[in-house]
């Protein structure tokens, strides 16, 4: 099993380092376009392998596609983050333009790579490496979910005063203040959440998740890295091991809930396959009316991708 993490920066480090612990693959590749960086940071994780007994080779190169050929998953986190004042989407000029050039190197030499966008505003960008790729939208898919329901989850535990190991929970919709956490399911060990916390302090919760990306920009002056690289490395482990997990993925919805041709956060199924299924769960109206109101901040943010005209 062959990873490639393209941006060896702050995500993309952390992507290959949690790869390395899980030993999910034998080989990661991370890849920068600055001068010895991607090296310096391979370097540094390789050093690790022999005090976590690891077997996972950590190799680093600068811009050298031919390096990453043959890979069977690749992760693209290269791309600017977002500064305090900032909203995901003021990203897209810049990061619209990488995503699309580094997805055109990774399929010229690793055409049948499932490949798993981190880059923001992620579910926009999602749809474009799914454009540059030109291949079926199971093997193109981002990651957002996984991180926005582990803060929510975080959040849970830590108000209820329990372990998150026993929170099951699920978000979906795009990555942005308009996510939909959903309560109705969202479970402690089995017992529903809102048998245990009142409706105030969950509401509380669900704003905090939904603004968590920002409360760490605020914290930091940059984005988060640990718990984004953990998360996107989740999804490379239940790839290479067909463990068949069911997470949020921000994937194309080609007529499920009602949307069509649209990159956004839902249940699936992942496993050797990419995404092998998308699971359609019930939603009452309430929950429907945030999904499309999320839907439609989304599609705002493809319409100015349009306008740059990237891809006519
Ligand atoms: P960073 O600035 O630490 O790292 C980005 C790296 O990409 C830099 O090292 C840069 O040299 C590299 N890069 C830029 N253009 C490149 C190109 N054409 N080819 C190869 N490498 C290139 O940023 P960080 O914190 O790692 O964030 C990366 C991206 O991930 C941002 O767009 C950020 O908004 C996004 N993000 C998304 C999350 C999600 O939930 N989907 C969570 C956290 C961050
Ligand atoms: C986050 O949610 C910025 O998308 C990034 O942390």
């Amino acid at each position: 099993m062959k990873v490639s993490v393209i941006g060896a920066g702050n995500v993309g480090a952390t992507v290959a380092d949690a790869i390395a612990q899980t030993q999910a693959a034998n080989v990661v590749v991370l890849l920068d376009i600055k001068e010895n960086f991607a090296e310096g940071k391979a370097l540094d994780i390789w050093e690790t392998a022999s005090i976590r007994m690891s077997d996972t080779r950590v190799i680093g190169v600068t811009n050298d596609y031919e390096k990453t050929a043959g890979s069977d998953i690749v992760v693209i986190t290269s791309g600017i983050p977002r500064r305090p004042g900032m909203s995901r989407d003021d990203l897209i000029s810049t990061n619209a333009k990488i995503v699309k050039a580094v997805t055109e190197q990774v399929i010229a030499v690793s055409p049948e790579a499932i490949i798993i966008v981190v880059a923001n505003p992620l579910d926009v960008m999602s749809y474009t490496a799914f454009l540059a790729a030109k291949k079926a939208s199971n093997k193109v898919f981002g990651m957002a979910g996984i991180l926005d329901t582990a803060r929510y989850r975080s959040f849970l535990a830590e108000t209820l005063d329990v372990s998150p190991k026993d929170i099951q929970a699920l978000l979906m919709g795009g990555h942005g203040d308009t996510m939909v956490p959903l309560p109705r399911y969202t479970t402690v060990a089995g017992i529903p959440v809102t048998q245990l916390i009142d409706k105030e302090k969950l509401d509380a919760i669900i704003e905090r998740t939904k603004k968590g990306g920002g409360e760490i920009v605020k914290l930091l002056g940059t984005s988060a890295w640990y718990a984004p690289g953990t998360a996107a490395a989740q999804m490379v482990e239940a790839i290479a091991r067909d463990q068949k997990r069911i997470f949020p993925v921000c994937t194309m919805l080609n007529g499920e809930y009602g949307l069509e041709n649209i990159y956004l956060g839902v249940p699936v199924k992942l496993g050797k396959n990419g995404i092998e299924e998308i699971i359609e769960i019930e939603l009452n109206k309430e929950e429907r009316a945030m999904l499309d109101k999320s839907a439609k901040s989304v599609r705002e943010v493809m319409n100015t991708l349009d306008d740059m005209k990237l891809f006519d």
